[in-house]
């Protein structure tokens, strides 16, 4: 018994040792990258076009976490065949493999079961219960987008292994701060009433920790045609109660949100299922608004995909980051899907310029970051 259980182990070793070998042998090492290069493929550490799609990157003690969907290839690679991808980076560039940080389920009973739809993963750290905390759009399996909810995953290391907690629409039997009476009449018409009961929906969505530790979840909501803003509980595993329409009956997804000078800068798109259409952004000086729209952001790029900065080069967004140590500098991540051969989808990392009460992403085709000055 003993022999076989460590012939097991170390089997599977032996064989990833000598695949490595292997590749060593054949492929060289991927160069150092000192820049950014969009719209191309972006080699991680062992030379395989990074996979972490619809994503979100988490600063943690001096290095960067990029989290995102895992494709596969064809059209299979739109439903989570594999789970939640992780890599890790110290300067953005160059990105080393970490793994899957949160695996899709064999249990057909699970609501992450292989098949089901995990889209936008976003992972925030709590500094209270010193947890890394993951939140994503969950679809269940052969239901569609029909669920439209909030899952919810922790893990006690950056890269995980993250574990699967629940799913949930947002906030059931509880208004919006900024509720109207006429919102609450029965009406077919009337989304935020029809789902005040079973919970809102949640599809394209983002986390957002601000300065005072109070994080929240921004999402589309109301069959994607207004957005809500929650605020989480202290532990960042669920809802305070509190909440928020945005911009009602306009339509926004892929949501991504940063502070700068005080203000709250959002950008958005509009809704076009895997298809470009024009970014939009905002601002507020409170987090529950009122928001000010301050149109496309983009700028420049006239070309790119065929369509240029009017459809967001071909891209939409779904992170704006912050870049470790250098105030004011704030990158605009886009993905570039390609729905027929989902793995192939690509990446548009771009960096943010602020003015008083604007905010403009000029196009790059490549960069680095001492353009931040
Ligand atoms: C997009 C959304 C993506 C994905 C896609 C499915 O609008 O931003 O995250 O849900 O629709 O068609």
């Amino acid at each position: 018994m003993k022999i076989k259980i460590s012939l097991l182990l170390t089997l599977p070793t032996l064989v990833a040792s000598l695949s490595l070998l292997h590749a060593a042998d054949t492929q060289p090492l991927p160069q150092q990258r000192t820049q950014f290069v969009n719209n191309e493929l972006w080699p991680d550490d062992k030379g395989v076009h990074i996979n972490a799609h619809g994503g979100g990157v988490l600063y943690h003690e001096g290095a960067y976490y990029w989290f995102g969907e895992h494709k596969v290839a064809g059209d299979a690679g739109n439903k989570a065949q594999v789970g939640v991808h992780c890599y890790r980076s110290t300067d953005l560039y160059n990105w080393t493999d970490a793994g899957i940080a949160l695996p899709v389920s064999a249990d057909p009973a699970s609501d992450i079961v292989q098949g089901s739809i995990i889209e936008r993963p976003k992972v925030i750290y709590n500094a209270a219960t010193k947890k890394f905390v993951m939140w994503f759009h969950l679809e269940m399996k052969g239901r569609g987008y029909s669920a439209a909810r909030a899952a919810v995953a922790v893990a006690d290391q950056p890269a995980g292994p993250y574990t699967y907690l629940r799913s949930f629409r947002a906030n059931p039997g509880v208004w919006p701060q900024n509720v109207t009476d006429a919102d609450k009449i029965p009406d077919k018409k009337n989304l935020l009433q029809r789902d005040f009961e079973g919970g809102q929906m949640s599809r394209d969505m983002t986390l957002f920790v601000d300065d005072d530790g109070k994080a929240y979840h921004i999402t589309s909501a109301e069959d994607n045609r207004t957005l809500h803003i929650h605020e989480l509980s202290a532990d960042y595993l669920g809802y305070s109660g509190r909440y928020s329409r945005v911009f009602p009956g306009d339509s926004n997804e892929a949501p991504a949100i940063c502070k700068y000078k005080g203000r709250y800068w959002m950008i958005t798109s509009g809704c076009s299922g895997w298809a470009p259409n024009t970014a939009r952004s905002s601002v507020a000086d409170s987090i529950w608004g009122p928001w000010k729209k301050l149109g496309n952001p983009c700028t420049g790029g006239e070309e790119v995909n065929g369509v240029g900065y009017k459809k967001t080069w071909g891209g939409q967004s779904t992170f704006i980051l912050p870049v470790g140590g250098k105030e004011g500098a704030f990158i605009a991540l886009f993905d570039v899907w390609r729905p027929k051969d989902a793995i192939d989808g690509r990446y548009m990392w771009v960096p943010i310029q602020f003015g008083p009460d604007s905010v403009q992403i000029p196009w790059q085709d490549t960069w680095n970051l001492a353009s931040f000055k």
